[in-house]
């Protein structure tokens, strides 16, 4: 891995790239404050890429890992071209565990397996045309599921988010920020309020910078604000994206997803959950099951690398939460909207 500082001039958002064989990734821990891409060569590189969050966003981490794929079937194939698919197992375990929540990354690395079958000879171009692919439909996912969501806000709305599930979290457009874009461009969203979503501020660093680019009014709120905004504004949605949804519709998504969908239920606020396909996990029958990523505790102990809890305090850091179904009034994906989502929904359109 090398770095360099670029501009990629009308591609401002573009948090995954493949660029001259390469995988390029903007470097979010530096954002908004300076724009800087790093070159991946390797699968174990773009792994640890993963798991320190230089790229987020189940979408986004799902494409790196596919072009993560294509990385370590070229060495493999260079260094034993008769054996790359079974030389390439341990890259993808290590790609699997880089993050547990998000099932876009596993639902990227089968994906890519799908096609080893098929080939003959060198891998690389094959499973680079499925990368792109993949790529690309999410882009296309993004607009489809911003067009339906649009649909469901009335003109001049007051809308909430959470985290980041932007152009920087996606192939691009943005899961819940797509569908805030789309219904902007109709005139339907009046402002929004970003949560700063901490330990990572994710709501501070990058939707509210995304929002901002794209002229979106925007206000910033500390996640405990949430609750006393939705009784003092007449607040229509909370849009959020999802690391992963399970059979019954339970929502893993950022830490503070579940409370502020607690919030809007009392407030009658209604919630929209906006997740490509790729993010339903019909394996898993309940949020219950979906294993949950615990962080380092110096997250929440230390701001901005220094302390600030006393010393031996013990501290817990969950990074996901489970908001239940039930709390969801509509999941957006490109196949469609599930309304009041339970198994039997879900089963209906997902099976
Ligand atoms: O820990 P992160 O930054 O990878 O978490 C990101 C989120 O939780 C997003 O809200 C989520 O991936 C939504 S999908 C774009």
């Amino acid at each position: 891995m090398n770095s360099n500082k670029s501009d990629y001039p009308n591609e401002k958002f573009t948090a995954v790239k493949w660029n001259a064989g390469r995988l390029t990734l903007l470097d979010q821990r530096k954002l908004p404050g300076e724009i800087i891409y790093l070159n991946y060569d390797s699968a174990t590189a773009v792994a640890a890429a993963i798991r320190d969050m230089v790229v987020r966003g189940a979408p986004a981490i799902g494409i790196a890992a596919a072009y993560a794929v294509v990385l370590a079937a070229r060495l493999a194939w260079r260094e034993a071209s008769d054996s790359w698919c079974e030389s390439i197992e341990t890259d993808l375990s290590t790609l699997s565990a880089a993050r547990p929540t998000a099932v876009n990354l596993h639902w990227a690395i089968t994906e890519m397996r799908k096609v080893f079958n098929g080939i003959e000879g060198e891998p690389e171009a094959i499973l680079l045309e499925r990368a792109k692919q993949i790529h690309d439909e999410d882009i296309a996912a993004n607009h489809e599921m911003g067009r339906l969501g649009a649909e469901l806000i009335m003109p001049d709305s007051l809308v909430i988010t959470h985290c980041n599930a932007g152009a920087l979290a996606t192939g691009g457009y943005g899961t819940a920020l797509g569908v805030i874009r789309s219904a902007f461009n109709k005139g339907s969203i009046q402002k929004v309020f970003a949560s700063e979503t901490r330990p990572w501020f994710q709501g501070a660093r990058l939707t509210s910078w995304e929002l901002q680019q794209e002229h979106i009014p925007v206000n910033l709120v500390i996640d405990s604000a949430i609750a006393s905004l939705m009784a003092s504004q007449k607040i229509a949605w909370l849009i959020v994206g999802s690391d992963r949804i399970a059979a019954n519709g339970d929502v893993a998504n950022k830490i503070g997803t579940y409370s502020h969908a607690v919030s809007a239920r009392y407030h009658g606020v209604k919630v929209m959950v906006v997740a490509p396909s790729s993010t339903i996990d019909m394996q898993i029958e309940s949020g219950a099951n979906i294993p949950i990523e615990y962080r380092n505790t110096e997250e929440v102990t230390d701001f901005n690398r220094t302390r600030i809890a006393p010393d031996n305090i013990e501290a817990v850091n969950p990074t996901f939460d489970i908001t239940p179904a039930k709390l969801v009034d509509a999941i957006v994906t490109e196949k469609g909207i599930v309304q009041a989502p339970d198994t039997k929904k879900m089963l209906a359109m997902f099976g």
